[in-house]
């Protein structure tokens, strides 16, 4: 079975059994993100999750691309990688423990053809107050599992969210291979790192919302959320022993192969490596992430920046990433079409960053090395030689840090910090762990916000271009952050302009109204949003009288009134055509 078998199959299993397909999101978040990227295949189904009606039904299901970025310098092992996909099913307030492990279970058996006599499985053995999870063991004793291949976890294994500091959560119930293989020890199980036991998919029984005090409140509706990680059940459909080594891979190692004239195994980290970061990087691309000294750009940025070193260490030295975008392009668009029309963007940013960061690499090299004989013997690399690595050359810190280990130093990265941050007061968002606000904090104050993005959207297109065209979209409980195509600064008579514009929507007091229409109705009737493959599909849409007619998940105030005077705290640039605007609701 090839990728998109799997993938095929797992829609196809799901939908017999009455899921309806929902299309991936974008990678970048759409609504109300808290988060650099799409983590999981539940970030954007949050509303839903937390009660909002879903137009595809109560049952769904997909696959859905995901980056993490907590792991970066642990690519080039055999299982960590930065973009991966995840097969996913969802019970929104329908069926719960009982159909998802019988759905599960049936599945593993008969499509991945996996014995039950190889699976081992988890459940939550009960922690503050929320009792053990004995009826997640006794379904699965109804399957046949015995009780030695059943394991009971506190909260550190088997309890998974919120994906930000709140929002949906609950105890799952995780399944694992079981390659069965005489245990390493008496604490042997699936919390075992030794290898006998590898993780196929987690069922989360989302039960609860955990509150910004910390409580966790019973959600409106139980609902199951699951992930399956494509490329793992990839390794185990294939026999195949890392991630690396599944078809999904195959295509970007022979290029590589071709372009360096080397063997993937004579260096078989930095294949990895280049192989993940390229995957990763052409995927963001396609999505519209633009490299950049914050946010998510920076996260790209990083990534093609690392993949240049590692091409540089396997001997490849031209401007090569667009041909390894090639492969990815050509092997992944059946699943994610958008690569395909992103096609000529992502050839053009990707040339352009490599070229950039070419011109500087071998010098930055260079000084990295004079750096060493300059630090006085010291095993730790200041701060300042650190940054100017960074503001001469580019090199990320992560860069540096990675240079400095091979040869046995460290970097002084709370010194180095200190100095990005006083160069860059606006860099907040420039790292991994900035947006720790709740994901799912669809509280009052947050859903004004929403509204008033849509008007600010609407705004800028009636005010300033009509070409003006959401980039981003960040929100949080104190305000709100648009980014939006413009190569220039907005005057302060724009400015006035939006913001009594806003104001003028608001206190004209307007019903929201959604409405769930077919896709190709919602383009007739011009709805401005993220159109991506949703053909067939009912979709969302929110309209704002005339003044907005937005394809959106929601919430939304349901009269604009309700949001209070809006405020513009701040207009910047945010990358390259990109402006950003902040702005405020309320007293
Ligand atoms: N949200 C869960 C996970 O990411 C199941 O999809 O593992």
């Amino acid at each position: 079975m090839d990728a998109q078998e799997l993938r095929e199959a797992f829609v196809d299993f799901f939908k017999s059994r009455g899921h309806a397909h929902i299309s991936s999101a974008s990678l970048i978040p759409e609504n109300d993100p808290t988060v650099l990227f799409t983590t999981a295949g539940m970030h954007p189904l949050v509303p839903y999750l937390l009660g909002e009606r879903h137009p595809g039904g109560k049952r769904l299901v997909d696959f859905q691309k995901c980056v993490r970025t907590g792991d970066i310098d642990e690519v080039g092992d055999a299982t960590h990688l930065t973009f991966f996909e995840m097969l996913g099913n969802w019970s929104l307030g329908d069926y719960f423990k009982k159909e998802s492990i019988a759905f599960s279970m049936e599945f593993l058996n008969t499509v991945l053809n996996i014995d039950r006599g190889h699976l081992a499985v988890t459940a939550f053995e009960g922690e503050d107050g929320i009792p053990r999870d004995d009826e997640t063991a006794d379904i699965w004793r109804s399957h046949g599992m015995r009780d030695d291949q059943i394991f009971f976890y506190g909260r550190g294994d088997n309890w998974w969210g919120p994906a930000g500091q709140t929002g949906p959560c609950g105890p799952d119930t995780e399944i694992f291979y079981d390659d069965l293989r005489p245990k390493c020890g008496p604490d042997c199980g699936p919390s075992c790192r030794c290898g006998k036991y590898v993780e196929i998919w987690n069922n989360v029984f989302m039960q609860y919302n955990k509150t910004k005090e910390g409580a966790f409140e019973p959600l409106k509706q139980k609902n199951v959320d699951t992930g399956m990680g494509l490329e793992r059940a990839l390794c185990f459909v294939n026999g195949a022993k890392t991630v690396y080594d599944t078809s999904l891979f195959s295509g970007i190692m022979n290029k590589l192969e071709e372009l360096s004239g080397k063997k993937r195994t004579e260096d078989v980290r930095s294949f990895r490596i280049i192989a993940d970061h390229l995957r990763a990087a052409t995927f963001m691309l396609g999505d519209g992430v633009i490299p950049a000294k914050i946010g998510q750009g920076y996260i790209l940025r990083r990534l093609i920046r690392r993949a240049s070193r590692y091409l540089s260490k396997i001997g490849v030295d031209g401007i090569v990433m667009q041909n390894v975008s090639e492969v990815v392009i050509s092997e992944y668009s059946k699943a994610y079409p958008e690569l395909e029309r992103n096609r000529d963007d992502i050839f053009s940013r990707i040339a352009a960053e490599e070229e950039k960061f070419h011109k500087t690499l071998g010098k930055g090299l260079r000084r990295f090395e004079e750096m060493l004989g300059e630090n006085g013997g010291a095993s730790v690399l200041n701060g300042e030689l650190v940054f100017r690595l960074y503001d001469t050359f580019g090199f990320p810190v992560e860069l540096t840090q990675e240079l400095a280990a091979e040869k046995g130093y460290k970097v002084d990265a709370e010194d180095f910090d200190k100095r990005f941050r006083e160069h860059q007061d606006k860099s907040r968002a420039g790292s991994d762990q900035v947006f720790k606000g709740g994901l799912a904090d669809a509280g009052e104050q947050t859903t004004r916000l929403h509204t008033a993005t849509h008007i600010l959207n609407a705004a800028l297109r009636n005010i300033v271009d009509p070409e003006i065209k959401q980039k981003g979209s960040n929100i949080t409980a104190e305000r709100l952050r648009f980014d939006f195509n413009l190569d220039r600064k907005l005057t302060a008579d724009e400015l006035e302009r939006i913001e009594e514009f806003v104001n003028g929507v608001i206190n004209a007091d307007i019903p929201v109204v959604c409405e769930e229409l077919a896709y190709e109705e919602a383009k007739n009737r011009n709805a401005i949003g993220v159109f991506q493959d949703k053909y067939g599909e009912v979709v969302k849409v929110y309209s704002i009288g005339d003044v907005s007619t937005e394809l959106c998940g929601g919430p939304h105030v349901k009269s604009t009134g309700e949001i209070g005077r809006f405020r513009i705290t701040k207009e910047e640039s945010s990358a390259a055509g990109v402006r950003r605007i902040k702005a405020t609701v309320g007293q």
